[in-house]
């Protein structure tokens, strides 16, 4: 017999919230299913603000209205207070990071004006983002589209862990991103009642991203769809925000312009401190929502089936990397270090770019369109791209990655920039000697 799907009544509650905004269609079976609990967090929250005469809510060991530490990691984080280091953080995050963020983000997008968004919710790193996202939104009976070559990544959580399909669009043409190829996959998805996307620029593997007038017409395919009739929901993948280097390129996530585009627009940005503040290791992130006309009541509901997400699986991010991120952003020092370390990635971005330029009509390698980010990709042609990593890597001690049976990635971000220049002449001569043997 067929297992009954059962549907918590506060599942229903916010399902039925849901249900006239576009969230409420485009939601998976896991996302209608998933609700945020009235249990432990929920009461230990309301603990917080009225059990003035003792809190026996949470289930931490407190003493003297602190909790316990050990010595051995008090040594370790001098600056942390032991509910910085220790406590259990709030199941979307630490409040005051994610009003941080949210400034953040309005300051680095300007375009979105006064658009109603959430307050970004905090995960454990981007790519705990997009596993939620997906939880959310995908089954068995959708599709996610996003370009082609895409982070490898997203087809182990779109396929193997959700069951659903990831289709790529053709990213490129002869000049730069394929609009007509772009715009073909989205009709294509249209005719099956509603289009699920993920777009990630500064993109990885290529080191793309949309020139302005590129950009105004992706906004464009999305915006003509929505009016059509079609739900879209859009995935803004900002992984490498802020790391362009070229002058004819969209600084702004493309989430400020579809944040408040359309009601049949549901724009989400994936984005975090992990490569913006150098922080690979920490592991937070932050999902935020916008869509015209959703309400206050509807973004809640959305955010309570997350934290259903969060709490089901990681149940909250750590308290550590959170409250080192808030000391991280208010310290005086950061914005000028980060600066140094872009500069830095700048000028290798401009060594490799002088390379390439200089290396046109290679017989095996040609560049991909690069502009910003860590990476750049060849198109490898009469040489399997396979064969050429393992060449690179075990008789010149190069390591650099196969996406796919035709592509090599090489991250110029973490190759001091005095090498540079040497590992491409390599990767270049070893290319074109595999050719002709
Ligand atoms: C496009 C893209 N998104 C997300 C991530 C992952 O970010 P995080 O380390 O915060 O999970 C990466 C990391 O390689 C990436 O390239």
């Amino acid at each position: 017999m067929a297992h009954q799907q059962h549907i918590n009544p506060l599942a229903d509650e916010l399902n039925s919230v849901l249900a006239p905004c576009i969230a409420g269609r485009l939601l998976s079976d896991l996302g209608n299913r998933l609700y945020f609990p009235k249990g432990i967090i929920a009461q230990s929250g309301e603990a917080k603000q009225f059990g003035k005469t003792a809190n026996a809510t949470i289930g931490m060991a407190v003493k003297d209205g602190k909790p316990v530490m050990l010595s051995a990691l008090k040594d370790q984080l001098p600056g942390l207070s032991p509910a910085e280091a220790v406590a259990y953080p709030p199941t979307a995050g630490n409040e005051d990071l994610r009003k941080l963020w949210l400034d953040a983000i309005k300051q680095k997008n300007p375009s979105l004006g006064n658009a109603k968004i959430t307050l970004p919710v905090l995960v454990p790193g981007l790519t705990a983002g997009i596993s939620y996202l997906s939880d959310l939104f995908l089954d068995d009976k959708s599709v996610l589209l996003t370009g082609d070559p895409a982070w490898d990544n997203y087809v182990l959580i779109v396929e193997a862990r959700r069951n659903s399909k990831l289709v790529g669009f053709s990213l490129f043409n002869e000049t730069g991103f394929n609009v007509e190829s772009f715009r073909a996959a989205v009709q294509e998805q249209a005719k099956l009642g509603s289009v699920r996307m993920l777009l990630n620029f500064p993109q990885n593997p290529s080191g793309y991203t949309p020139t302005k007038e590129e950009a105004r017409a992706i906004v464009q395919v999305i915006t003509e769809t929505a009016e059509k009739g079609t739900d879209v929901l859009v995935w803004c993948d900002d992984a490498y925000f802020g790391l362009d280097y070229e002058d004819s390129i969209e600084v702004e996530s493309l989430f400020a312009r579809l944040a408040n585009a359309h009601e049949r627009i549901l724009a989400v940005k994936i984005d975090g401190p992990t490569k913006e503040d150098y922080v690979w290791g920490l592991r937070t992130g932050f999902l935020t929502f916008g869509s015209k006309g959703m309400t206050d009541a509807q973004y809640d509901a959305l955010i309570k089936k997350l934290m259903g997400a969060i709490r089901s699986s990681v149940s909250c991010a750590a308290a550590p990397s959170q409250s080192l991120m808030l000391k991280v952003l208010a310290d005086p020092r950061t914005e000028g270090e980060k600066l140094e370390f872009r500069k830095m990635l700048e000028e290798r971005y401009a060594v490799v770019r002088a390379f390439i330029d200089s290396h046109k009509n290679h017989p095996v390698l040609s560049a991909l369109p690069f502009n910003s980010g860590y990476f750049m990709s060849m198109k490898c042609s009469g040489v399997p791209a396979e064969e050429l990593r393992l060449k690179l890597l075990h008789e010149h001690g190069i390591g650099t990655i196969a996406i796919d049976p035709t592509h090599l990635r090489v991250a110029f971000s973490s190759v001091d920039t005095g090498k540079l220049e040497s590992v491409f002449q390599t990767i270049f001569d070893v290319a074109e000697k595999m050719l002709s043997k």
